[in-house]
């Protein structure tokens, strides 16, 4: 008589349906862990790609959950050993920043702290961003940014800066939490994240940005730009950290920073066929940061051209670098440049 195999590893992934959530989700079925993905609206279109994973049929429930629901919440980790808190809106534009961006930051991270405590959760990995470490005055000009950096709440207010204040008070509060409970809590901080997309029904707003750049439009765009990370390797990185990191540790996550200019100089021979953003603005930023920390920890990040390669072939097999011929491509909001 066959000895039955013992169980899989069970973990689960809020936001599972999003960019990040959906590469983290293959990723774990692949390494052999049984994953519970919440998504809000299990019906959705957009969410059915999820069930067509490799080793999905077997191993990923889909689990509506909402992270404002502690309920819901409280559900989808039943029996789960770790926890990937991905979930959170990257909005293209923020009119109502309590209602849409920092309550469902903190009030979400909240309810996943305390629900992660009363489930016995082992782990919580958190995807914070690097808009929660670089926005930071009083940081030296000519110091390179690491963890140890922290933006600055009150300078993203007077900013306006909504999506990183939300991302700093989730990520303070996450950290505090697991301190104070004994719970055993890591967050990362991602750049820009781009790559190839396993879902095309949604896009999300950082694919956006780069389909922006590559097709051109009428809003200016800061040079400057922003350090980038291959999703794919944000994935592997989050996988990483649940397997090696010590508590309470935070993690930057990109590549070195490419401005627009070299960006554009490293595209354009590679896909000579598209028009490209023009209106580009010098700024006078300091953003330098290292994730050396990330990769002492074994972290190997990908070229910066197999992600802009993969990332192309995705947005052409969408349809989504078609020249239309109505409204031009925008910028998303978050990401424009006052005009000049
Ligand atoms: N993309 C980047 O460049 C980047 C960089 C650094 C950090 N991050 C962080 O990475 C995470 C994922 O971002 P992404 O780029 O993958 O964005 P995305 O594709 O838009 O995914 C966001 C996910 O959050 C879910 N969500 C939003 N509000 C929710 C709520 N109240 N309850 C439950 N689920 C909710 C969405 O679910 P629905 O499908 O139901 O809307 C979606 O699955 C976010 O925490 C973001 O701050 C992203």
């Amino acid at each position: 008589m066959e000895t039955p195999s013992p169980p899989l590893p069970l973990v689960c992934v809020t936001g599972g349906g999003g960019f990040i959530g959906s590469w983290l989700v293959r990723l774990l079925l692949s390494r052999g862990y049984a994953v519970h993905a919440t998504v809000r609206d299990p019906g959705h279109p957009k969410n059915a790609f999820l069930m067509q994973l490799e080793g999905a049929p077997a191993n990923l429930r889909l689990i509506k959950a909402d992270m404002l629901d502690y309920d819901t919440v409280a559900t989808a980790f039943a029996g789960c050993e770790g926890v990937f808190h991905v979930a959170t809106p990257v909005p293209e534009r923020i009119v109502d920043p309590q209602k849409e961006m920092i309550e469902p930051a903190v009030k979400g991270t909240m309810n996943v702290l305390k629900a992660s405590l009363a489930m016995k959760v082992h782990k919580l990995i958190l995807v914070s961003s690097v808009g929660a470490c670089i926005f930071n005055p009083d940081w030296p000009q000519d110091m390179t940014k690491d963890e140890s950096c922290w933006s600055n709440k009150e300078f993203c207010k007077e900013n306006e800066n909504w999506y990183s204040l939300a991302k700093t008070e989730a990520e303070e509060i996450a950290l505090d939490f697991g301190e104070k409970n004994g719970l055993h809590v890591n967050t990362i901080c991602p750049a820009l994240v781009i790559g190839p997309m396993l879902q095309h029904v949604a896009i999300n707003t950082t694919s956006k940005v780069l389909i922006y750049i590559i097709k051109g439009g009428p809003d200016m765009i800061n040079n400057k730009f922003f350090p980038m990370v291959d999703v794919r390797d944000v994935a592997e990185a989050l996988l990483l950290l649940y397997d090696k990191a010590r508590p309470s540790e935070r993690y930057l996550c990109s590549l070195d920073l490419v401005e627009l200019n070299d960006l554009l100089g490293i595209m354009k021979p590679m896909f000579p066929t598209y028009s490209y953003a023009d209106k580009i603005v010098d700024v006078d930023l300091n953003i330098a940061f290292t994730s050396d920390k990330l990769k002492n920890l074994g972290w190997k990040p990908r070229k910066l051209e197999e992600t802009l390669m993969a990332s192309v072939k995705s947005y052409e097999k969408a349809g989504l670098l078609h020249v239309s011929d109505g409204e031009p491509c925008r910028l998303p909001f978050l990401f424009r440049m006052p005009p000049a």
